[in-house]
């Protein structure tokens, strides 16, 4: 070992000063060591919490039917896949899988196809950068344009995407707020580029709040372009049968991509896309993230497979039933003075208190009284929006959320007089 060479000394020097930046600005990440399964009520470094930072909506990551589909799946096919997808690890439950994810957005995207993601950041990474490579897609037509629209709120995923994409295709970035659509129609009309895609989350994660798929579809029709929706978050939650966004809009269209995840309300691991089939079978050739990885353990798509039947089935509309009778409650019945709780019909229902050194504080003050909410900080968040995001889950109870306004609406009390 050379111990004179300077390199990895100098590194850990500078490693060290910016691990210090990040403590002094209250920005320093840490882990959590969770002790039992993820649930309503979890054990941390010892200790028991009552939790509201969960994605798993619907309570599917613990049920003991989707655990017994893992069960089985992992007796008969073993754990690892052993390969990548193209290799030998595409298995019977990874096709199965597929298919019955495409029947999911079937009457929302003709001629539906869907190719399945280790993971939603994967996902975001795989379908942008194939979708941007389209405009070189033979070797003899000229690299054109590809004009990309994003939400400014989208998901760090799409903005790696499309960051990823830009360094392979020439890409012309617009970021649009969902507020000011107008601005991103004017933006459309003057366009000239052959290749346009409109992305954006179909629940802002940080936020909660649906974004205006329908009206984004109109002007992806209207000037011609792709729209792709991440909807990690209202996969399983929104629509009667909880195919998501779509489905709670109503829409329908050749033009889409749908990206939905299945870490989330499905309660497993992984992500998917569904598109026209044509594009699929060229973001299945094209997307790195796709064909350079071991293929996920067999055992998690017969698990998620178990958790799309009871989000389908009169469970999981029992599920979102309570989910958004607890939604209703919290909006209604949480009175703040100063924090400002978001408008959210999801069960994303974010507390912005500003500050990020209170924020934490706040956080802290909750593990205290045993209550885990994390405390979401820039540059997750635009600066001076530091947030407690509370996730609300079909597990929580009545008065779970009543005990939760009430410590809220006390401690708000506390701090500002303090
Ligand atoms: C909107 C959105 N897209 C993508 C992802 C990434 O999904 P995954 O956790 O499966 O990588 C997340 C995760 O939080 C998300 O909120």
């Amino acid at each position: 070992m050379n111990s004179t060479n300077q390199l990895p000394f100098l590194a850990i020097q500078e490693a060290e000063k910016g691990l210090l930046n990040l403590k002094k600005q209250g920005l320093s990440r840490a882990h959590k060591v969770a002790q039992s399964a993820c649930d309503t009520t979890q054990m941390f470094n010892g200790q028991r919490y009552k939790t509201f930072c969960s994605n798993d909506y619907l309570g599917l990551a613990n049920h003991p039917e989707v655990i017994q589909a893992a069960q089985e799946a992992l007796s008969r096919y073993g754990v690892g896949s052993g390969a990548s997808h193209l290799i030998s690890g595409h298995q019977e439950p990874h096709e199965k899988l597929a298919h019955r994810l495409a029947d999911f957005q079937r009457a929302h995207i003709p001629h539906v196809q869907t190719l399945n993601f280790s993971s939603g950041y994967m996902a975001n990474l795989g379908v942008i950068t194939a979708i941007c490579s389209l405009s070189n897609s033979t070797q003899a037509s000229p690299k054109e344009l590809t004009s990309i629209y994003s939400a400014r709120l989208n998901h760090a995923s799409i903005v790696d995407g499309i960051r990823l994409a830009s360094k392979e295709s020439t890409v012309k970035l617009t970021i649009f707020e969902v507020e000011e659509l107008q601005a991103l129609e004017n933006a459309l009309q003057s366009d000239t580029s052959k290749h346009k895609l409109i992305v954006c989350d179909g629940v802002f994660s940080m936020d909660g709040n649906l974004s205006p798929v329908d009206r984004l579809l109109d002007l992806a029709v209207r000037y011609d372009s792709l729209l792709l929706i991440d909807d990690a978050h209202g996969f399983g939650v929104l629509g009667d049968q909880g195919h998501g966004i779509l489905e709670h809009m109503k829409l329908c269209s050749e033009r889409l991509l749908y990206i939905g995840t299945l870490g989330k309300a499905a309660g497993v691991m992984g992500a998917f896309v569904c598109a026209h089939q044509t594009l699929i079978d060229w973001v299945f050739q094209k997307s790195r993230p796709y064909i350079y990885t071991t293929a996920s353990p067999p055992s998690l798509a017969m698990a998620t497979l178990k958790s799309l039947d009871i989000i389908e089935g009169p469970e999981g509309q029992q599920k979102r039933a309570h989910l958004h009778e607890l939604i209703l409650y919290w909006q209604t019945h949480l009175q703040l003075q100063h924090w400002h709780a978001l408008q959210s019909s999801t069960p994303i229902q974010p507390l912005v208190v500003g500050h990020t050194p209170l924020c934490v504080l706040i956080d802290q003050e909750l593990q205290a009284l045993g209550i885990l909410i994390p405390a979401i900080r820039p540059p997750t968040v635009p600066k001076g929006s530091a947030r407690l995001r509370v996730t609300l889950s079909a597990k929580h109870s009545l008065q779970d959320i009543q005990a939760l306004i009430e410590v809220v609406m006390r401690l708000e009390a506390k701090f500002i007089s303090s």
